[in-house]
């Protein structure tokens, strides 16, 4: 039936999401959500939305929630655009700024959207091969191209880069627009918010949807100077003048000032990150350095595709990509002390571990 279909849905390659299965007890490590609930505030503020006003339009522009993310930032609100999670901030992003005569530059290995996103609006690309130890080397970049995006720390890799070569790589490439986008910058990394007031060609997108534990409510945003806001805004009101929902852009709010359980929930995952990589390490696993909520981690002797079916036969569910150079690893988000001991238990259990 697909003689109905706009020409161009046959071309497109559909980004596939990691399973959200209904299994009772299932220690859930596949799609890197934060194991503790999000802010109380951020609860009660959504009870105190869930009224007779859901009849009304949400605000448009969610200016209570930029001002809220400006304040913590140090920007101004007309330097932040909000969308519906990071991925739809993304979306505009590509469609908004991303797409020149020049191709645009992304690692090989990385968030699997960005190749989705670059069919869907017909980008031409070149994907810059990460080094023999996972690394995006930003020397790679120097070539011609139109727009530059990586995320920081990479997808699916955890590893970061410093804030000195983030730098360099915006400044490096003055006359492109240079998308950074850190979805796991509060797990370890140094974000470029502050770069944004001297770099008009930076964009920094984030999401509450990792460290502030609301993938549920789907809220991204992005930070830069005025006219690439503007870009994003310009797309936006061709798309969706409401893509916040009102319960959506309060508890946002909420989890943005909310800093102290913010602070709390990060703390323990990253304490728990860098227990499981100790242990991944001593059972032989080799584990890439991560500054995310996830671990990047092959076995010493048996394939990736072995180790996930044998975890999912005991009830642990992590992310595994059969594509060149990955096929080995998992990735495995940081759930609670309990839920990792969960996993480690099955992954001593198996033949080959020494
Ligand atoms: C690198 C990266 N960017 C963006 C996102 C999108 O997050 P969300 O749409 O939930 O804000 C993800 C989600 O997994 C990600 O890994």
């Amino acid at each position: 039936m697909s003689q109905y279909w706009s020409p161009i849905v046959s071309r497109l390659a559909p980004y596939v999401a990691g399973e959200q299965p209904r299994i009772q007890n299932l220690v859930k490590l596949n799609t890197n959500e934060n194991p503790y609930g999000p802010s109380p505030r951020a609860v009660a503020a959504i009870q105190a939305a869930a009224g007779d006003a859901l009849r009304l339009y949400p605000d448009p522009s969610a200016t209570a929630l930029r001002e809220a993310i400006a304040k913590r930032f140090g920007v101004d609100a007309d330097q932040v655009f909000v969308g519906n999670g990071s991925d739809e901030v993304l979306a505009h992003t590509f469609q908004a700024l991303l797409k020149h005569d020049k191709p645009l530059l992304y690692p090989d290995i990385t968030y699997s959207f960005y190749p989705t996103y670059s069919r869907l609006y017909d980008i031409d690309v070149v994907e810059i091969p990460l080094d023999e130890g996972f690394r995006i080397k930003i020397s790679d970049y120097d070539r011609p191209c139109g727009a530059i995006i990586i995320p920081n720390p990479n997808a699916p890799t955890g590893i970061g880069l410093a804030i000195a070569e983030i730098e360099a790589l915006v400044s490096g490439h003055p006359d492109v627009p240079v998308v950074v986008d850190e979805a796991y910058i509060d797990f370890g990394g140094e974000t470029a918010a502050n770069l944004i007031v001297r770099y008009p060609n930076l964009l920094v997108v984030q999401t509450l949807s990792k460290s502030r534990s609301l993938a549920g409510m789907r809220v991204g945003f992005a930070l830069g100077q005025r006219h690439l806001i503007d870009a994003l805004e310009r797309v936006k009101d061709s798309f969706n003048s409401y893509p916040l929902d009102r319960l959506a852009q309060v508890a946002a709010t909420a989890a943005i000032e909310d800093v102290e359980w913010f602070e709390i929930c990060r703390q323990k995952i990253i304490a728990t990150r860098d227990r499981l990589s100790d242990e991944l390490l001593a059972m032989g696993f080799d584990v890439l350095p991560s500054q995310a909520n996830f671990v990047f981690a092959r076995h010493p002797a048996l394939s990736g595709a072995e180790v996930y079916s044998a975890l999912r036969a005991k009830g642990v569910l992590v992310r595994h990509w059969n594509k060149p150079r990955i096929a080995d690893y998992l990735r495995i988000s940081i759930g609670t002390d309990a839920e990792c001991d969960q996993l480690l238990e099955v992954l001593k259990s198996l033949p080959a571990a020494s």
